[in-house]
């Protein structure tokens, strides 16, 4: 019996496996650059963050319709029960969905068919957070946040994903205002590729509660004695690190170190079906290659239900 566990770093949009893209082209009378689903596997090699997210946006070009993307949650909510999952906090990019036409209703609509009914079916209890394009404009964050108003009862938090070096979280500073005004939870991706500083302005300026990946701040001491102190969640995902070369293989990854310092970490899968593994694959991964034994498996099973939002239901519930 797997682990049972909560995962807080998902993009449903990175758990399109081939097989469902071409599905979903087929449906949709979308012609993919990929002959078959084996040469679109063959094209998941990265040298970045950025390389990965250029293969990553193309392919949602499948996604059009509330069932495409009711049928990807489906498709996700089986693999990661069967893993042990048995909470998720889901992100989902709007932006990436609006710029093709497709609209908000849509992507939310579609992915709630999945989730209203995934406890019922899978015994995973969901939650969904709205991420901004941090390679977008302050603005169109804003302008996204105005267009998911109508959803919020649907949304528990927002998040800061894409393109990271260069995006400080500043930049996002009226929106995340805005968002906690709106009693939405915030979280953020800093320090995968950027540097230490970025975790610490997600903190200060965003008021994020998470920091995802945060990876970096093992550069910085006085950072690390923060989070420690202040018991701020980080969620890491293994397999995503060594696939974008955040680091250079599984067996250096700082994770045990991390926990060693006494960071509150999480393994998660970040893009399963681009980066080889989901929840419980990561958890089998670090416990291979890092030789974490029993009891640190439990902390980090532990430590994804102390990190998640799930105390939040009633609230978004209410609103
Ligand atoms: N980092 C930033 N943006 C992303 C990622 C990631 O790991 N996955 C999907 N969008
Ligand atoms: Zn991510």
């Amino acid at each position: 019996m797997p682990l049972p566990k909560a995962e807080l770093h998902l993009h449903i949009e990175g758990t399109l496996e081939p097989e469902l893209a071409f599905e979903l082209a087929e449906r949709n009378g979308v012609r993919l650059p990929y002959a078959d689903t084996e040469a679109l596997r063959g094209a998941y090699r990265f040298d970045d963050l950025r390389s990965f997210l250029d293969l990553y946006y193309g392919l949602m070009a499948v996604l059009r319709t509330e069932r495409d993307f009711e049928d990807l949650a489906n498709a996700y909510l089986a693999r990661a029960a069967a893993q042990g999952v048995r909470h998720a906090e889901i992100f989902f990019d709007p932006q990436a969905h609006l710029s093709r036409g497709v609209a908000l209703g849509t992507v939310v609509e579609g992915l709630w068919r999945a989730l209203e009914r995934s406890e019922a079916v899978h015994g995973v209890s969901t939650q969904l957070i709205m991420c901004f394009l941090r390679d977008e404009s302050a603005a169109s964050a804003l302008e996204t946040l105005d267009a998911a108003k109508p959803y919020l009862h649907r949304i528990t938090g927002v998040g800061l994903d894409s393109a990271e070096v260069g995006h400080p979280p500043v930049k996002f500073r009226e929106v995340y205002e805005a968002a906690a005004a709106l009693g939405l939870r915030r979280v953020a991706h800093a320090g995968e590729e950027g540097p230490p500083e970025y975790i610490t302005e997600a903190l200060d300026v965003l008021g994020a509660e998470r920091i995802d990946h945060g990876l970096r701040c093992m550069e910085d001491p006085a950072l690390v004695a923060r989070l420690v102190r202040e018991r701020v969640p980080l969620t890491l995902c293994p397999l995503s690190n060594v696939r974008l070369r955040a680091v250079d293989a599984l067996a250096e990854h700082p994770l045990p170190a991390m926990l060693d310092a006494g960071l509150l970490c999480t393994v998660n899968s970040d893009d399963p079906a681009y980066f080889g593994g989901y929840a419980g694959d990561n958890f089998d991964a670090v416990r291979t290659a890092l030789g974490l034994d029993e009891d640190r498996l439990r902390e980090l099973a532990r430590n994804s239900f102390t990190a998640s939002f799930l105390e939040h239901d009633e609230e978004r519930r209410a609103r």
